[in-house]
């Protein structure tokens, strides 16, 4: 259950005037970490699903920017949470060593997530059962 106790929504600053509105989000500010990482997820729908991984290093911030989609959490011991995300001054942020599926995709949908690291495939765990292993090798 720990890290998953870590997972929140986090609300960002907005600078909305007659102009339109601009939400301001700063690595090691509004996100608890530096970004070294930005990469964003459309053209998805209803029927996929995305994520389905969990990481050793980088933790997270998602946000759709655009449209809606929801994201479901699992600490690997049978705890499970999901979140919509449905505003674009919102985020998620994901801990580590969290088991994460994206989906219900609007056809709008434009999601953007921020990183705490560069890429590095070697450090995400895309195999469910591996992950709950080392989730349980962290405990003992
Ligand atoms: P994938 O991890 O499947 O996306 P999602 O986060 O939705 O699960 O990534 C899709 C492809 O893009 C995969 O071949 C790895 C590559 N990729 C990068 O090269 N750099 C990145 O920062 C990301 C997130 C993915």
């Amino acid at each position: 259950m720990h890290n998953m106790n870590r997972v929140k929504m986090i609300d960002f600053q907005q600078r909305g005037d007659e102009r339109g509105h601009l939400v301001i989000v700063e690595g090691g500010i509004d996100v608890p970490f530096e970004i070294k990482r930005v990469f964003y997820i459309y053209g998805s729908d209803r029927k996929v699903i995305r994520g389905q991984h969990a990481n050793r290093k980088t933790e997270f911030v998602m946000i759709n920017v655009s449209g809606t989609s929801k994201v479901s959490v699992k600490d690997g011991e049978g705890n499970e949470a999901i979140f919509c995300l449905n505003r674009p001054h919102t985020g998620i942020y994901l801990p580590t060593m969290v088991w994460k599926d994206m989906y219900d995709f609007s056809e709008d949908s434009v999601l953007l997530v921020l990183a705490s690291e560069h890429y590095d495939p070697d450090e995400y765990i895309r195999d469910y059962n591996v992950f709950v292993q080392e989730i349980g090798t962290k405990r003992t």
